[in-house]
């Protein structure tokens, strides 16, 4: 087995929700080292929520979140940034006022470490988004809506994640930046880290995916190595088999 064959990440039976309301009933799913997993489902199907739990910021209430091995309990959030978990939220905003730069030594201020090593570290972030590079000391308010996620991905990068977590990043950008951002994140699995990514553009984020999961009310419906998954299967997930496609 080579080292990508050890899951970074396995989510088994997953139970979580807010309080007492149980929103997500069953969720599993598997990601690996250098590898991208897409997680799918529709509106309220329960991806953010899924998300919440294995970022320790809702409760495990049944199955388990295991972690580089170690099931994770109810370890809090800040415990799994520091053993490598970055997670973007959903609509996530970069500071519109700071510049680029300013805004990734912000993204790495929790490891700790002197702002100039940050500069440095930046630096890594603009041989993966070279747009970043170039308006480094513009403020983030005069990029588009596809370059701010590229820089929210690249704050979370500079923590150095080995799971990086993204929730929607191609929410409201205009289609065909789409499949710009799901290749600068698909260029990311050359760095080694694994990728658990929750989309909407079911087709461009699909085109990406080593694995594919689709979760309806709470459950998984569909599994599985992205090259044994139609689009067709995925349609009879969301919309229930014999649907029309
Ligand atoms: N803070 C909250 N308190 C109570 N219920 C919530 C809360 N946030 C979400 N929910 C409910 O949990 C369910 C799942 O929501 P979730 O945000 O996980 O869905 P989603 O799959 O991410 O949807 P979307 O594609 O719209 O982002 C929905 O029924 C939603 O109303
Ligand atoms: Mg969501």
């Amino acid at each position: 087995m080579t080292e990508s064959d050890a899951p970074l990440l396995q989510v088994v039976h997953l139970e979580t929700g807010y309080g007492d309301l149980r929103v997500v009933r069953d969720v599993s799913l598997t990601v690996r080292g250098g590898q991208i997993t897409v997680l799918l489902g529709r509106n309220g199907a329960g991806k953010t929520t899924t998300l919440r739990a294995i970022s320790g910021l809702n409760k495990t209430a049944g199955g388990e979140v295991r972690y580089l091995g170690d099931k994770l309990g109810d370890a809090p959030a800040y415990r799994r940034v520091a053993r490598g978990m970055a997670y973007v939220q959903e609509g996530k905003r970069v500071f519109r006022e700071l510049t680029i730069e300013q805004n990734l030594v912000l993204g790495g201020f929790s490891t700790r470490v002197s702002k100039k090593k940050l500069i440095a570290a930046a630096q890594e972030i603009y041989e993966i988004f070279p747009i970043l590079g170039e308006k480094r000391a513009l403020p983030a308010a005069s990029m588009s809506g596809g370059q701010q996620q590229m820089l929210a991905i690249g704050q979370a990068l500079m923590a150095k994640p080995q799971l990086l977590i993204l929730d929607e990043p191609s929410q409201g950008l205009a289609p065909v930046i789409v499949g710009e951002v799901m290749e600068r994140v698909h260029a990311l699995k050359a760095t080694g880290i694994g990728i658990l990514l929750v989309e909407q553009a079911v087709q461009d984020s699909v085109a990406i995916a080593d694995e594919v999961s689709v979760i309806e009310m709470g459950r998984t419906v569909l599994s599985g190595r992205a090259a044994d998954i139609t689009l067709e299967d995925i349609q009879d997930a969301y919309f229930g088999a014999g649907a029309a496609v």
